[in-house]
């Protein structure tokens, strides 16, 4: 009898549908919870500068390679590896990923829990004739009772499973496309009222005018893991998603376009809430309630600010959606290629490990606030060790891949699908993930570490 035919893999259905999954994935949390809180702890514009300046030189070399090898492969981030460097440890670099993946989504799935109950907050006109002081109170409260923020972090979870579930086609993309351009819209209005709020140029000031003597080594090691986090790099989503794409897409201008989308939208959520950090003298090294806190002043101080806040946390926790399922994707495409466990199950599987470890992570926001690591919290230590430790990790170990072992053939056959290959653009390409991303991420992360000082 003839052997099986392998099983066909889903592939995404048109090149609209690529980017509003990889820019689904990136755009999320990262982008509208975590970037202000960090910049805002890390001293504003000169970490956003640094940020900015990852994002160019790391960043989009990182994404090109990670669709490179993704799509090359057609494979799991495990399997990519495994196909592409036969019987060498190489795929321990996807090993990374996968368990990067896990600690991320056990705390991402906490925030976006946090965003539901504020669509629920809001819808309950819980917002109105609060003072800044109780707005934080309130906050402050709810993120540390036990039971309630869990109850949402588990229905978050299961609404990531139930779209992971459907798969790649009909769950991700389809939701992808249409969701992510009403949050862009709510941005930009939200932008208008905060930089027309009274004090608001001090907010921007703080944004957008460096002083770069407040940077710290260790402030410079964030920006370049929120540039990975925040762009979904250097734990195979990217490659994941990579190997749904299909061969008439230009991988390198959808890279460009994912990496513009991204940081556009970061800096469009600082634009939100800096001015508003200021006008209602809000901290702004506040810390991870930030956004939580300072945007429904805002609301209070807006025409329709009732129906803008419930629209808001509906579409941050829609944004969530996208990004969550790019990471549990990370996991079940391993369960199911590597570990051969049929996808429902791999997705079940994964989901309630994920979530276990997510419940922990809540509860050391309260009750286990006093179990310390390094002075971190469960929590901010799953966020510290993924974002700023396995995440660079993970993009210097692909960056030398392809600079080195994949070379400049294999690279540029890859590319040239669906593509005319510019030479010199593919020399810069090949110098970038040769030498100055894993260069630099070298550098950052061991003067980051403190293992040597610029003094
Ligand atoms: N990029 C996503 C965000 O900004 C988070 C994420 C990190 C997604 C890593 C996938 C991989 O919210």
């Amino acid at each position: 009898m003839a052997k099986k035919t392998l099983p066909i893999r889903d592939v995404f259905s048109s090149k609209f549908g690529v980017i509003a999954a990889a820019a689904g994935s990136a755009v999320g949390l990262g982008n509208i919870w975590k970037f202000p809180y960090i910049a805002g702890v890390y001293g504003g514009a000169a970490f956003l500068f640094v940020y900015l300046g990852f994002i160019a030189l790391i960043g989009l070399p990182v994404m090109l390679s990670e669709f490179t090898i993704g799509r090359k492969s057609r494979s799991n981030v495990f399997g990519a590896f495994k196909n592409l460097a036969p019987g060498s440890p190489w795929k321990l670099v996807g090993m990374l990923g996968v368990a990067a993946a896990a600690m991320i989504l056990a705390f991402y799935g906490v925030v976006a829990g946090w965003s539901i109950d504020y669509v629920v907050k809001a819808v309950s006109g819980n917002f109105a004739a609060k003072s800044p002081g109780e707005l934080e109170s309130m906050f402050t409260n709810f993120i540390e009772t036990p039971l309630t923020p869990i109850l949402y972090q588990i229905f978050f979870m299961i609404l990531t499973m139930g779209i992971v579930i459907i798969g790649v086609k009909d769950g991700i993309e389809k939701y992808a496309k249409f969701l992510m351009p009403i949050l862009i819209v709510i941005i930009i209005i939200l932008n208008i009222r905060a930089v027309t709020l009274e004090g608001a140029a001090e907010g921007l000031r703080f944004l957008f005018y460096p002083d770069f003597s407040k940077l710290t080594a260790d402030g410079v090691l964030s920006a370049l893991g929120h540039a990975f986090f925040s762009l979904s790099l250097g734990m195979g989503t990217l490659v994941t998603y990579g190997s749904y794409i299909g061969d008439d897409n230009n991988l390198a201008v959808t890279a460009v376009q994912v990496t513009i989308a991204d940081t556009l939208i970061a800096i469009l959520a600082g634009i939100a809430i800096f001015p508003a950090v200021f006008a209602f003298g809000i901290e702004p090294s506040s810390g991870p309630g930030l956004v939580f806190i300072t945007l429904p002043n805002v609301f209070q101080q807006m025409p329709g600010g009732y129906f803008f806040s419930i629209l808001f946390f509906l579409l941050l926790t829609v944004a969530a959606l996208t990004s969550s399922i790019s990471i549990l994707e990370v996991v079940v495409a391993y369960f199911r290629e590597e570990l051969k466990i049929k996808r429902n199950l791999s997705t079940v599987l994964a989901t309630v490990l994920i979530g276990i470890i997510g419940v922990f992570c809540s509860l050391s926001m309260g009750m286990l606030k006093e179990y310390t690591t390094f002075g971190l919290n469960f929590f901010d230590l799953l966020d510290w060790i993924s974002a700023n430790l396995l995440l660079p990790l993970g993009g210097l170990f692909i960056s030398l891949f392809v600079g080195w072992y994949l070379g400049r053939k294999k690279i540029e056959a890859e590319l040239a699908k669906g593509a005319g290959v510019v030479s010199w653009l593919l020399s810069v390409f090949i110098f970038l993930v040769k030498f100055i991303a894993p260069g630099a991420i070298a550098i950052v992360f061991l003067h980051g570490l403190g293992f040597f000082n610029f003094g």
